[in-house]
């Protein structure tokens, strides 16, 4: 367990994230003896609840196998406890400091956390109230706050002004929950640790590099949320984008979160803004069978909205290793199926020795079923010299067989009490992001990008092929 013992404070405790994320994590962690079991959870919203409308809320989406995760779960419930009040009120947020001192009595905690799970209309005054009323010098102060980080650069950098006057970097814990994912911390262990991919992850060897996210689902009930973000805002700038530098990012100095940082802006920084001719937008309308309704059939989306539910842009990072390079980032809802993967592509081999060659890729399946597995070209057995594309395939599920992998925001939340910035997103990190993607959203926004229709289900526009086949993506042409 941590250095300090940490008081929790889940500021919209009865909201969507709280209760199919933050709750869950909190948990896992106590679960798996993350968490002190002297640790005090304390849940604040606007909406009334009474002890058992609370508990039920807050363990609805967690997983329970055995006896023994009910008997945990009990005492994970005596942990936590429910205050409503106002977001603007001084006075609630005093009341809510006199039940966070009798906890800190009760547990002896020297550090509080505030995990700030909010629309993001309340966003500032809640920070300001929780400054005012329930900050303490003799406490260790820290801070997570959810996207979205504003809707521009423009926004975001006003956000982060009126935070920074309030809060310190230092308190400040920016979630990605992607970042907290797996095979997402896994990359720079592929990239540092293995001469076999280190050694070729450049532009003379690499022809292009996709980065794809895929959802099943529409904006279900989201639709009045997602209408004012739109596909990019919502995964591409921040999820996507993330993904990308990780990917890209020179080797830091150090596994410190600074050095990781320095590395990752960077890159962000090296990137120019994406143009109208590298990008097409999406929006789902009704599944061919009829049973599933179109976006604009959504009774939260205004009318005529031309907000885009899928986005496929080409990036490229003018350095030494990347130049020309294409990165594909594709990101859509409604699609036919779920799947986050990194795909790198390899060039043709230039020797003309062989016949029936397809490219090398290796990718990197983020979700579901974990894998990294590398396409390449291998005899087919027998008494010929033909090739055939063979799987090098690590999967997690053959290969780390009983081993739990741990949910996002399990090792997210771990990471913010133990004091580790480097699975954060910095201030100018943010700043780089917004960057790339202020002026194509701004041209989007104008209406100037029309939505191409894609149906409930599909794999996304009509287009998406040829776009990523201009972007140099070459589809295998063998079986
Ligand atoms: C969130 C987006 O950040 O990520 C959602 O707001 C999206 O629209 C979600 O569904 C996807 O997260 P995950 O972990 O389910 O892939």
């Amino acid at each position: 367990s941590q250095k300090h013992l940490f008081t929790i404070v889940v500021l919209g405790a009865s909201g969507d994230l709280a209760k199919k994320k933050t709750f869950p994590a909190l948990f896992g962690l106590f679960k798996n003896k993350y968490l002190d079991r002297n640790t005090r959870i304390l849940g604040y919203s606007r909406t009334k609840m009474d002890r058992p409308q609370f508990e039920h809320h807050i363990s609805q989406f967690i997983k329970l196998k055995t006896d023994e995760d009910r008997a945990l779960l009990s005492s994970f419930l005596k942990l936590c406890s429910y205050y409503d009040g106002q977001y603007d009120q001084g006075k609630d947020f005093e009341q809510l400091e006199r039940a966070i001192v009798e906890a800190e009595q009760a547990s002896g905690a020297d550090a509080r956390l505030y995990y700030m799970a909010l629309p993001p209309s309340v966003f500032i005054p809640v920070a300001r109230n929780l400054k005012q009323h329930n900050y303490r010098k003799d406490k260790l102060i820290r801070l997570i706050v959810e996207k979205p980080f504003g809707m521009d650069l423009e926004s975001s950098r006003e956000l982060a002004k009126d935070l920074g006057e309030l809060f310190t970097e230092e308190e400040i814990y920016r979630i990605d929950h992607y970042l907290g994912k797996e095979m997402v911390k896994n990359l720079m262990i592929l990239r540092f640790a293995n001469v076999i991919f280190g050694s070729v992850w450049n532009r003379q060897c690499i022809d292009n590099i996709q980065i794809t996210f895929k959802e099943k689902i529409g904006t279900q009930g989201r639709g009045g949320y997602f209408d004012e973000f739109g596909i990019i805002r919502d995964v591409m700038q921040n999820h996507l984008l993330q993904i990308l530098t990780l990917v890209a990012m020179e080797p830091p100095v150090s596994l410190g979160a600074e050095d990781v940082r320095d590395e990752k802006v960077k890159v962000l920084r090296f990137i120019p803004p994406i143009t109208k001719e590298d990008i097409i937008t999406g929006q789902y309308t009704a599944s061919e069978d009829g049973k599933e309704p179109g976006y604009l059939e959504d009774k939260t989306v205004p009318k005529g909205s031309k907000t885009p539910t899928y986005a496929a842009a080409a990036l490229y990072i003018n350095n030494d290793r990347w130049s020309g390079v294409p990165f594909v980032l594709k990101c859509g809802k409604a699609l036919d199926q779920q799947k986050t993967e990194i795909r790198v592509q390899f060039k043709d081999v230039t020797s003309n020795l062989m016949t029936n060659l397809a490219r090398n890729e290796i990718v990197i399946r983020v979700q579901p079923n974990e894998a990294v597995y590398v396409k390449m070209m291998n005899k087919e057995p027998g008494l010929g010299m033909k090739t055939i594309i063979s799987d090098l395939d690590l999967s997690y599920a053959s290969r780390f067989e009983n081993v739990a992998i741990p949910e996002a925001y399990e090792s997210l939340i771990l990471d913010a009490l133990n004091g580790d910035h480097s699975n954060f997103v910095r201030d100018d990190e943010l700043d780089a992001a917004w960057k790339v993607c202020t002026p194509i959203l701004k041209t989007i926004d104008r209406g100037e990008i029309e939505p191409i229709p894609y149906k409930f289900g599909s794999r996304g526009p009509v287009g998406v092929t040829e776009f990523v086949a201009k972007h140099g993506y070459t589809r295998s042409k063998q079986a």
